[in-house]
């Protein structure tokens, strides 16, 4: 938390038939990762993209790959995505809710030497991370419901951001805290003023007629944001 801005877009929004455009533009725009959103039709009500798709990124899109998994069975799941080249695995805390899941899914991640990264859904509370914080790159705060893109940024989630931010320096670790869902110029300032440094794009980014400016703007209104709160606190 706090360290530099980064713009993650989230290639769900981006045009498939033309990807390989889509990221190179992004890449050019000063995008810090790509966002990749997989998704079963079980954990979400939405079919998207997996492995194959995960491979050919690792040897073309030149950014590492920010994997967010919404999957009923990460445990399964995780080597697969890994093995394709994953470098940031992100599992959702509610599909690892039986006693020690969650702790199994960080050392396989560890171990398979990518950085583990775990998602909380708009109504899980924040405290199913507080056993293993310590252990994290980074956490994933979900301002809308996972499913979907273009979604409205559900008010009031940067208090969780906060929530994160006081959970962390009580645990005395700085993991990355991500925002994804519903974020562009209106909503980036409220997440980053709270502590948020990886902003998840999809629709405010891969969606908009020039990519690399709304990179930069968003980028912009988020670090003036950061930095008056910081001001003032
Ligand atoms: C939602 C996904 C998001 C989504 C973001 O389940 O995890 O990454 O694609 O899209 P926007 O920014 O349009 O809300
Ligand atoms: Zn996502």
């Amino acid at each position: 938390m706090f360290s530099s801005i980064a713009i993650a877009p989230s290639i769900l929004s981006a045009d498939f038939m033309n990807l390989q455009h889509d990221i190179d533009v992004l890449r050019c725009g000063g995008a810090r990762y790509v966002h990749v959103d997989v998704m079963d039709g079980h954990f979400v009500p939405n079919l998207t993209m997996g492995v194959p798709l995960v491979k050919q990124l690792k040897k073309t899109s030149g950014m590492p790959l920010d994997v967010h998994l919404m999957v009923d069975n990460p445990l399964r799941q995780i080597p697969w995505f890994i093995d394709a080249g994953a470098d940031i695995v992100t599992v959702h805390a509610e599909a690892l809710s039986e006693k020690g899941e969650l702790d199994k899914a960080i050392s396989l991640i560890v171990d398979m030497g990518a950085y583990p990264s775990v998602a909380i859904k708009p109504k899980t509370p924040v405290s199913v991370i507080e056993n293993v914080i310590e252990r994290l790159h980074m956490v994933l705060v979900m301002s809308v419901e996972p499913g979907f893109s273009g979604q409205s940024y559900i008010e009031g989630s940067e208090d969780k951001v906060a929530e994160v931010v006081a959970m962390a320096c009580k645990a005395g670790v700085s993991p990355l805290i991500e925002v994804d869902g519903g974020i562009g110029v209106k909503t980036a300032p409220l997440v980053c003023a709270r502590g948020a440094d990886v902003l998840v794009a999809g629709n405010a980014v891969c969606a908009a007629s020039d990519p690399a400016s709304a990179i930069a703007e968003i980028t912009a209104v988020a670090e003036q944001a950061r930095t008056s709160a910081l001001e003032n606190s």
